[in-house]
């Protein structure tokens, strides 16, 4: 399927922390980039679970090197309610990756939240089976202790990940 065929006319917007992206991200990302016609992935600058490893500007330069062959997606940041920066941009719909069964019982929440906030609706897409397993936080949790990550990561970020790894390293 070519690029936005499905819904050409339709904004979406993809958010997260990705802190780091993972193929699991990628994978979304490029399936949604052919349901609509532009993609916005949203970096949110403060997470709320915890304090990013990577600063935003290493999460954006990381999406950004990985969705460079995508012409119709944009790594954009935003701050504060998620509901906010989907009206501002004008976006048709708002864009989930679900893994596992669990993880639907607080997306349900987050987009009837949303839903009332913005009157903007979610849409989940499945993950690959491949990357069910796949989380920002177990992919660095493995990389800091020495285990091998190349296939659950893109390149690009796996490069970011390196450095980060042997300055902390160098600062311990
Ligand atoms: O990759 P993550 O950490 O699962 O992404 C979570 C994210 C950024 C999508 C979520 O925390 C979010 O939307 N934060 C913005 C603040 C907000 O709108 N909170 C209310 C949601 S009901």
């Amino acid at each position: 399927m070519t690029d936005g065929v499905l819904l050409r006319s339709t904004r979406a917007v993809y958010p997260g922390s990705f802190d780091p992206p993972t193929y699991g991200h990628l994978d979304v990302i490029e399936r949604a980039a052919r349901c609509f016609g532009e993609l916005i992935v949203a970096v949110v600058v403060n997470p709320q679970k915890r304090n990013p490893m990577f600063s935003l500007e290493e999460r954006e330069e990381m999406l950004r090197a990985c969705v460079a062959h995508i012409h119709n997606v944009r790594v954009l940041h935003f701050r504060g309610l998620l509901a906010d920066f989907v009206k501002e941009q004008k976006a048709d719909v708002i864009v989930k990756g679900l893994r596992v069964v669990s993880d639907f019982e607080s997306e349900m929440s987050t987009a009837l939240m949303n839903r009332s906030l913005s009157d903007v609706d979610t849409m989940f897409l499945m993950s690959d089976q491949r990357y069910s397993f796949v989380s920002s936080s177990i992919v660095k949790e493995v990389f800091f202790l020495g285990g091998d990550v190349a296939t659950l990561v893109p390149e690009p970020v796996l490069r970011v990940m390196t450095t980060k790894r042997a300055t902390i390293r160098a600062l311990s």
